[in-house]
């Protein structure tokens, strides 16, 4: 029996999401993808639109029969063909469920299909019945339900629930919809649809006006407690609803909505960076729980607070969406308080008059160069600024690409007191300059996520490169500055190497 306060976490990050122009998978990708969301612990992976193509029609079947957990859920228009091949690709699925969808607005009606009202309900319920031949768990979608005049809206639903649909999902398919009036469109569904109590009601929301998250929101408010939503807010045109966003609103504010999910938020932080990797869209900085600022404090009074009492600038705990730490970007508008705290981290316990010392120097860095890193506080406290810290120093590089040019790229690494030089080719530059660093320090590194972006204007632009790192459970992020964003790649992949030794220097002090 499920608690009346929960609500279903429908992912539809390999359907929807994945129509977004150039983030298509192939067939291992979205099994990387799905066996994450599994981690997550979603409760539907909407895994692709099986009549589509037979790449689609291969993962919704490997899916089915590999991802273990959660539903696994097959999207097909309400015709027959559709429903069969989303039939076929879930048959071994051990919980399987077929979404089937059409139209029902008037615009859709008469714009789009050229048919008449009842001929759709007709349809929608052969769907239905259709879909019933093949699983027990059936979702029907009236597409541009938030368009469709509410009377027929009814109708259609009670119509389908009684042919046997499971899920009724209601989709704002073009994000029209505004929060009010949607949530009073759920409530309504459920208080004049004789049926409704038989199935879950559930809303697709789409970002046009940017009130996807906010619309869902007011929609379970409303009654709904399926949620469907997308990674990143990836999706058709402006995107879909952000799962992260409801799934962190759900919980960060329990007292205000009192509903929970199944989702371990733990593992967000992570499906944000595979999600954004595999399909090659960066995360915009500022994007709330997933964007590399959403746990980022720079204003000096922010940093201040947050070091004396983390709740004063922060609703969520970064540990709650995976994150390790705060972040505490250390610039020219930092103050005493933020400085002192990173120095106690990284080992340096300074009285006043040396920490003003420090202070000193550190502004003028900060002034020039935006923002200072851990391996320059420790030179500067070192006080040996001019002698290199550094256990990996890229000596030397030298990449060639081009039009019908296997990528190819020769670096030299002084690492410790041994110089290495190696040569990989790989998918362009910075992939075989990655490559060709990999081979030479010999560690199991994975690329986590890799920005770039110009810091200066230009033809001369410099460009700047973020690339977050792992190995094995340590995590840790490079940047790297030129104005050839091959070099600037190269330098953030060793500023991470560095990093990492650093990292495990200061383990090791703890653990003494
Ligand atoms: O946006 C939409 O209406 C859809 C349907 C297929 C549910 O994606
Ligand atoms: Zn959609």
């Amino acid at each position: 029996m499920t608690d009346a306060n929960h609500v279903f976490i429908f992912d539809t990050t390999l359907r929807d999401a994945e129509q977004t122009p150039g983030a298509s998978l192939n067939v291992a990708e979205k099994l990387e993808v799905a066996q994450q969301l599994a981690r997550l612990k979603v409760d539907i992976i909407e895994a692709g639109f099986p009549v589509s193509s037979n790449e689609d029609f291969e993962a919704v079947r490997r899916i089915g029969q590999e991802v273990e957990g959660p539903v696994i859920c097959g999207l097909a228009r309400a015709v027959a063909k559709d429903i069969d091949r989303a039939g076929e690709a879930l048959k071994d699925a051990p919980n399987p469920r077929i979404h089937t969808f059409v139209g029902t607005s008037e615009i859709h009606l008469k714009g789009q299909m050229r048919k008449g009202q009842e001929e759709v309900l007709k349809m929608a319920v052969a769907a239905v019945v259709q879909a019933k031949s093949y699983c027990d768990d059936v979702e029907f979608s009236p597409m541009d339900a938030a368009r469709t005049e509410p009377g027929y809206l009814f109708e259609v639903i009670e119509a389908t629930i009684a042919a046997g649909a499971t899920t009724i999902n209601i989709p704002d398919t073009v994000g029209y919809a505004v929060p009010e009036e949607f949530g009073t469109l759920i409530e309504q569904i459920i208080a004049k649809v004789p049926n409704s109590d038989q199935a879950i009601i559930s809303v697709h929301c789409h970002d046009d006006l940017g009130m996807a998250v906010i619309n869902t929101l007011a929609a379970i408010k409303g009654g709904a407690r399926q949620a469907e939503c997308t990674i990143n807010g990836l999706g058709e045109r402006a995107g879909n609803a952000s799962l992260e966003e409801i799934v962190m609103a759900l919980k960060t504010r329990q007292d205000h909505f009192g509903y929970t999910t199944h989702v371990v938020s733990q593992e967000i932080i992570s499906t944000s960076r595979l999600v954004s990797r595999l399909m090659g869209i960066a995360v915009q900085p500022n994007k709330a729980i997933v964007g590399a600022n959403a746990f980022a404090h720079s204003s000096g009074i922010h940093q201040d607070g947050v070091i004396k009492q983390r709740n004063t600038f922060e609703i969520m705990e970064p540990k709650d969406v995976g994150l390790d730490d705060t972040e505490i970007v250390l610039t020219a508008r930092s103050g005493r308080a933020a400085l002192r705290h990173r120095l106690q981290v990284l080992g340096h316990e300074l009285e006043q008059e040396e920490l003003n010392r420090v202070y000193e120097i550190f502004v003028e860095l900060a002034d020039k160069k935006k923002e200072v890193f851990d391996k320059d506080l420790i030179e500067i406290v070192g006080g040996d600024p001019g002698e290199s810290t550094d256990h990996y120093e890229l000596q030397y590089l030298h990449s060639v690409s081009g039009t019908g040019t296997v990528p190819t790229a020769t670096v030299r690494l002084r690492i410790g007191d041994q110089t290495v030089q190696q040569s990989a080719w790989g998918d362009g530059p910075v992939d075989a300059a990655y490559a060709a660093i990999g081979l030479a320090c010999g560690t199991d590194i994975h690329v986590e996520n890799y920005a770039i972006r110009a810091i200066t204007s230009g033809s001369q632009a410099l460009g700047e490169v973020t690339v977050h790192l792992s190995r094995a459970e340590e995590k840790v992020r490079g940047r790297g500055v030129s104005t050839d964003v091959i070099e600037a790649s190269a330098k953030a992949y060793v500023d991470a190497l560095n990093r990492l030794v650093l990292k495990s220097v200061k383990e090791e002090h703890q653990t003494v």
